[in-house]
């Protein structure tokens, strides 16, 4: 994951480009300005930071965060809203991360990239480093058929993978989930209040609000 994200840094945003999911991603992002207005944002697994300037748009703080330099690297490059702060971190120990009073948290297709039997507890260590009140968003892809990559196999676990290859000829085997909403509900946990699922066509989201 960490390597192919690192060789792909360059080209990712190529995924932004598809003409035919444009219209999604003008709604997601005109949706992220408003759940992320007057928070103080922690983002995992920001990647290139194609959702920052929309979602850090009316932010208090917005802390974009990945472990990949590569990546940090073309993010940082971008003219973002002046809240806009880079960290390198690691989205599974959390560690490198600012001092600072997060009370929201965002990560773009990044869940389906934790394998699943990691899923609860690094939900649980995204959630022990938040606030009662805390807004969470998790965004990613849904699975269309004939447009997305198919996935070739599965592990043990249920994992799936996909089959990549980038500009440079260079094949990978990344690993990548599509959870239906009930699979994504039941791994919230107890702290998840105020739930809310999006079908944005191409991408699903939750919101909700970290409870005690
Ligand atoms: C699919 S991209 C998502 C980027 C961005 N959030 C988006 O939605 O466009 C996954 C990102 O995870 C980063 N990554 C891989 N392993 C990581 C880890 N252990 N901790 C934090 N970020 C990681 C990669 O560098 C890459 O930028």
């Amino acid at each position: 994951m960490r390597e192919y994200y690192a060789q792909r840094a360059r080209e990712y945003e190529l995924v932004y480009h598809k003409p035919h999911r444009q219209q999604a991603l003008r709604r997601i992002e005109a949706w992220l300005t408003e759940v992320f207005a007057d928070r103080c944002v922690l983002e995992i697994a920001s990647g290139t930071g194609w959702w920052v300037p929309h979602a850090a748009a009316r932010a208090a703080a917005w802390w974009a965060t990945d472990l990949n330099p590569e990546t940090l690297a073309v993010a940082q490059a971008k003219t973002l809203p002046a809240s806009v702060r880079f960290a390198q971190v690691d989205a599974y120990t959390l560690q490198g991360l600012p001092d600072e009073r997060f009370d929201a948290c965002f990560a773009g297709c990044w869940w389906s990239h934790v394998p699943l039997q990691r899923l609860d507890t690094w939900l649980a260590s995204v959630h022990a480093a938040l606030p009662v009140g805390a807004r969470v968003v998790m965004l990613d892809n849904a699975y269309v058929e004939g447009d997305s990559t198919p996935v070739t196999r599965f592990d043990e676990h249920g994992n799936g993978y996909q089959r990549r290859s980038l500009l440079d000829g260079s094949q990978h085997e990344v690993l990548k989930n599509f959870p239906s909403q009930a699979e994504v509900l039941a791994r919230l946990g107890p702290r998840a209040e105020a739930v809310r699922w999006h079908d944005f066509g191409y991408y699903w989201a939750v919101d909700y609000r970290l409870d005690r």
